[in-house]
């Protein structure tokens, strides 16, 4: 049935039985963070808009085309955070976390928001796992962070993916390449638009989607090739340290960040199963990121991974999970005395920690064998007056049909036992 309302055009929801793959994920995604020492910041979703326009960068379609922004009821421009790392330097600065040890090392998840068109993988509210380490620049730092996205992808059994990387080099690097690009680009026949977006920031060129473009792009200096010594050994032991423990790496020296703080080590995760939207996440180093916010001039490297995209990528790679909503017992309870008697049970036995469901109302026998075979419990029991006149239920495994007599009192201790 179509109901008045429905959710606004283009973004992601999750009910059962999908939003338990959901939860999974960011369980899952969360686990290897935990492991490496990352603890949990909680952001809000808006923002003053000043914050992404020079955090981001106004050369982005991100900025320049996709911020939810409007003025709030005292007169202030606010934007609905479109990605999470102007946020986290943000806090980080008001907070002074980045007084105490370095690096500081934080993860978060949530809701975004970006107005693009709507397709299959790309929504106007999506949800990211992120992480930020902040304060340091060490090659092992930036391999860290890619392996602790590529366990998360791997322990949620995802296989059909790589990982794309380059380097945007230290600021020297970048200076003596852009002045390369831009005489190249000069030489090009350009309209207006294109020519001002390469003024703010020429390697967008290189993520411009018409073919034309990318035809006269296809013969344009790349950035890997002026990289300094410092920038090409740091690059080199990003290199190492991801092979010495096994992840594989394709080098992409035509990879664009959709976002303006880049420096340095620069990645993507891009899954085969996905067509057009398939990076099921991104990331990279931002060396001037906190101080352009006003905070001090310290680096910090990151990721952002998709989750609605990675779960897709699940469902093209047809990975199945362990049974979400586990039921340990169904209670049937017939008659009023029994009914009062069970509520008792269930909350004792949930307090317990099993996992128990209940038939529910004045269902009668029939309809409440059907609601337990229906919610997968492992275990049945049928409470009524002659149940509790003896004090013994019989207690029922579903997938057999076989019965076992056990007392109430001693209900807890047989289904431990059975369920070890
Ligand atoms: P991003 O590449 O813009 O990076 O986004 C990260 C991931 O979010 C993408 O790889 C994709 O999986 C997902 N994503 C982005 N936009 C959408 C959308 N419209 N619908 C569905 N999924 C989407 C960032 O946001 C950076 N803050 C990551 C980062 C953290 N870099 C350093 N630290």
């Amino acid at each position: 049935m179509t109901g008045k309302f429905q959710a606004p055009k283009g973004v992601s929801e999750y009910f059962p039985p999908r939003s338990s793959h959901f939860d999974f994920v960011l369980r899952t995604l969360t686990a290897p963070a935990l492991a490496a020492g990352y603890e949990l910041i909680e952001l809000p979703i808006f923002e003053d808009t000043e914050l992404f326009t020079r955090g981001v960068g106004e050369s982005t379609d991100v900025v320049s085309k996709e911020m939810y922004t409007f003025e709030d009821r005292g007169g202030r421009s606010i934007t609905l955070r479109p990605e999470g790392t102007a946020g986290v330097m943000r806090a980080v600065i008001e907070h002074n976390l980045d007084r105490g040890q370095l690096p500081v090392k934080l993860f978060y998840r949530g809701p975004f928001f970006r107005a693009e068109r709507p397709q299959a993988g790309r929504y106007r509210q999506f949800y990211q796992f992120g992480i930020e380490a902040i304060g340091l620049n060490d090659p092992q730092l930036d391999a860290e962070v890619i392996a602790i996205a590529f366990e998360g992808y791997r322990r949620i059994g995802l296989k059909n993916f790589s990982l794309h990387l380059t380097s945007l080099g230290d600021s020297e690097s970048r200076a003596s390449h852009r002045s390369r690009l831009m005489e190249y680009i000069d030489s090009l026949d350009l309209d207006e638009e294109t020519r001002n977006r390469a003024k703010k920031n020429p390697l967008r060129l290189f993520d411009d989607k018409r073919p034309e473009i990318q035809k006269l792009m296809a013969q344009a200096p790349l950035l890997l090739d002026f990289l300094n010594d410092e920038s090409k050994n740091n690059f080199g032991e990003v290199q190492d340290a991801l092979s010495s423990i096994d992840i594989p790496f394709e080098i992409n020296p035509r990879m664009v960040r959709g976002l303006d703080y880049y420096t340095g080590t620069t990645f993507e995760f891009v899954h085969s199963g996905l067509g057009a939207q398939s990076g099921i996440g991104g990331g990279g180093r931002y060396d001037g990121l906190m101080s352009t916010l006003g905070g001090q001039d310290l680096s910090g490297i990151g990721f952002g991974l998709g989750i609605d995209r990675i779960l897709l990528a699940m469902e093209a790679e047809k990975i199945e999970l362990p049974i979400a909503n586990y039921t340990d017992l169904f209670v049937i309870a017939l008659g009023e005395p029994a009914r009062k008697r069970a509520f008792v049970m269930i909350q004792e036995l949930r307090n317990q920690g099993f996992v128990v469901e209940q038939s529910y109302g004045d269902r009668g026998l029939k309809g409440a064998m059907k609601a337990a075979d229906k919610s997968g419990a492992r275990f049945s029991i049928v409470l009524g007056d002659a149940e509790l006149s003896t004090g013994s239920v019989e207690l029922k495994e579903m997938a057999t049909g076989q019965a076992l007599s056990v007392t109430l009192s001693a209900l807890a201790k047989t289904l431990a036992e059975k369920s070890r």
